[in-house]
């Protein structure tokens, strides 16, 4: 909104209390992941960056916890729990809204997560006018009456209009629309409740970004166009060598008269994969899926933490491409090792033996690994779209 003048102010109610079971996703639609974020943050976030304040929104029972921390870090939220009707989720959140008495008021589907702040500017400047305001689009395609299978006849479209949110009232009448609202429990719209109040509706522009998301193609949809199709990661780990302690490197137990202490079994050279696996994913580092304070992972099998890094890659709908290891060190030789480190390694990731390479160098003497104080380890992964 550079440039122009502030916004009068408005509150904002998002409804987000309902299944989405036309859309087929593992939680209700509004909470699941849509161009990198929850539907529902990104609905609400151009609400609140548009400086609606309460923004209130109805959810379903039960769903606190998880929509707290969806929507962390954003001014001016409150919860209300909705009801079994888009309609009664509505009620309960202007009856939540009434003890701020705000002036104006925009009520939002979760749902339609795409909203341009200009839609915004047009509807609450509308209301400095009109009593309510609606986003609307016109209709392009010719339209027919269904009569069962048989076309009963056609619709005028240049009559017609797509009906869009956010709808914009006056706090006041919106309210009262909803509390004498006699018609069918389900109504379509705001609008068609104020209407129905004896109150007019003014028509602005909306936007064909705000489509509401219905099926699950529009989820697919968002999916394939925003994940690259290959993504890279890195890792890079170092443990101290002492005497006392078993070696593991790669995924196999290697005889040498010192041993890698630290974090689990020590493995460097997982560690540094795990970690190429998780930042390929932008999923945080080893650290902090396993931290080394907690006791369950003191001496752990770092296979372990390589199958957990596998699993979270293909519920990000990536497969491995390849995975390059470099080991550093000046003892022992890795050369003897390495075909039985690719295979353990390929074993855990469920690959190919060809996909994983270990290569190994010294570092001609030179710092902790050429004295032999401890190994360090880095490697490279890739992944592919599923
Ligand atoms: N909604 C709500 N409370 C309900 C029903 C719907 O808050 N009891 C919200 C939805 O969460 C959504 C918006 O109203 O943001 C528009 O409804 P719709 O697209 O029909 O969503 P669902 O009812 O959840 O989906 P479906 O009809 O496919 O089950
Ligand atoms: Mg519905």
């Amino acid at each position: 909104m550079a440039g122009t003048a502030p916004l009068p102010p408005f509150a904002a109610i998002v409804v987000a209390a309902g299944k989405g079971v036309r859309a087929g996703q593992n939680l209700p639609k509004q909470f699941a992941e849509w161009q990198g974020k929850p539907v529902l943050r990104h609905s609400v976030e151009a609400l609140a960056s548009a400086g609606a304040r309460p923004l209130v929104v109805a959810i379903p029972q039960d769903a606190d916890e998880l929509v707290w921390d969806m929507l962390r870090g954003i001014d001016g939220v409150e919860l209300v729990i909705g009801g079994s009707t888009r309609r009664a989720s509505v009620c309960m959140a202007l009856e939540q809204l009434e003890s701020s008495s705000p002036n104006r008021v925009l009520i939002h589907d979760a749902a339609r997560p795409d909203l341009p702040q200009e839609v915004i500017e047009r509807l609450v400047s509308a209301l400095t006018v009109h009593h309510a305001a609606i986003p609307v689009l016109p209709v392009a395609d010719s339209l027919a009456l269904a009569d069962g299978e048989l076309m009963g006849g056609s619709a005028d479209r240049d009559a017609l209009r797509r009906v869009q949110t956010p709808q914009a009232f006056r706090f006041a009448e919106i309210l009262a629309a909803h509390r004498e609202w006699s018609g069918e429990r389900a109504a379509g719209d705001d609008a068609q409740v104020l209407r129905a109040a004896g109150g007019s509706v003014a028509l602005v522009l909306g936007d064909e970004r705000l489509a509401k998301l219905t099926f699950a193609e529009d989820f697919l949809e968002a999916q394939t166009t925003t994940q690259p199709m290959v993504r890279t990661g890195m890792g890079y780990d170092v443990h101290r060598l002492v005497t006392g302690e078993e070696l593991w490197l790669g995924g196999v137990h290697v005889d040498h008269n010192k041993g890698l202490t630290g974090h689990s079994d020590a493995d460097v050279a997982l560690h540094a994969i795990v970690d190429a696996l998780l930042g390929a994913i932008a999923a945080g580092d080893i650290g902090e899926h396993f931290p080394p304070s907690d006791p369950q992972w003191r001496g752990a099998r770092s296979a372990r933490f390589i199958e957990y890094a596998a699993e979270l890659i293909n519920k990000a709908n990536y497969t491995i491409g390849n995975v390059d290891l470099t080991i550093i060190c000046e003892a022992p030789k890795i050369g003897p090792h390495r075909t039985a480190m690719r295979e353990a390694i390929a074993r855990m990731l469920g690959c190919e033996l060809a996909q994983i390479s270990v290569k190994a160098t010294t570092t001609e003497r030179l710092g902790f690994t050429g004295r032999g104080e401890g190994i360090a380890a880095q490697a490279i992964v890739t992944l592919q779209r599923l």
